[in-house]
């Protein structure tokens, strides 16, 4: 009993220990309805479906297209795609980010709540979130980290993090794997994230990549290459 004990715990820690690690940066705007839908449809269920697989390693940077204007006192300012809501939005992530502990999944759940409920006509859900997520206690602290000048060296890193973006950012979300922008992954990602993050993984692939291809165009692709190469050699023979 006590070997098989021992056993079963060495057999633990070598799993957590092979999990690979993979890094995924997510570049969006906290009330953009693509960057809402990325998240609840995407990021969220493949989070949840690969968590015991893979070290997903998420860095989730809201900033997108806003714009921080600097005073000569100082004080800084910021305008959003979507408006003083948004703004309101990006700093309130950008604290929670900073404050809740990252190695917690707590994180991406919380963060996930305030993507879905986020808009620009109610209140920005912070409280009902932490309390969904049984972190009331930390509203208090991202509330003030995002209405005192907490929150303003936070923007400005998420803001300096976007403007290092390669080709510059044009829309939202932008989703880059291993720190290298693709555009293939990119576009991808926005209708199949989980397919692209299984090519990420080594093999043997967990099961739930089963059948979830990174290419949904391919089989489109295979037919438009097939039905051009059939009309040249036709066009070919009719010579
Ligand atoms: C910073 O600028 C904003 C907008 O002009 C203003 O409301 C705020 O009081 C200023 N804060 C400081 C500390 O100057
Ligand atoms: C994650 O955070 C929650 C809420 O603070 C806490 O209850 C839980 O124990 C934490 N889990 C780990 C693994 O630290």
């Amino acid at each position: 009993m006590f070997k098989f004990l021992i056993f079963f715990g060495l057999t633990c820690i070598a799993n957590a220990a092979a999990k690979q690690a993979i890094s995924v940066t997510v570049y969006y705007e906290p009330l953009c309805p693509d960057s809402k839908a990325f998240f609840k449809n995407q990021l969220m269920p493949t989070y949840h479906d690969l968590e015991q697989s893979v070290d997903l390693n998420l860095k989730l940077i809201p900033f997108g297209k806003a714009k921080i204007i600097k005073y000569a006192n100082d004080n800084i300012t910021m305008e959003c795609s979507h408006g003083p809501p948004e703004c309101y939005a990006d700093k309130i992530q950008a604290c929670a980010l900073k404050i809740l502990d990252p190695k917690n999944n707590t994180l991406i759940t919380y963060l996930g709540c305030l993507m879905d409920l986020g808009s620009k006509e109610n209140e920005y859900p912070t409280k009902k979130c932490a309390d969904s997520n049984n972190i009331s206690p930390v509203t208090h602290r991202v509330e003030a980290c995002a209405t005192t000048n907490q929150w303003m060296d936070l923007v400005q890193q998420n803001e300096k993090e976007t403007k290092q973006l390669s080709p510059p950012l044009t829309s939202v979300p932008v989703i880059v794997f291993q720190n290298t922008f693709k555009d293939d992954d990119n576009i991808k990602s926005r209708t199949n994230f989980k397919g692209v993050v299984c090519k990420y993984i080594d093999s043997p692939k967990p099961k739930t990549c089963e059948g979830v291809s990174s290419a949904p165009g391919d089989s489109f692709t295979t037919l438009v290459g097939g039905t051009i190469l059939f009309l040249s050699l036709a066009l070919n023979m009719l010579r």
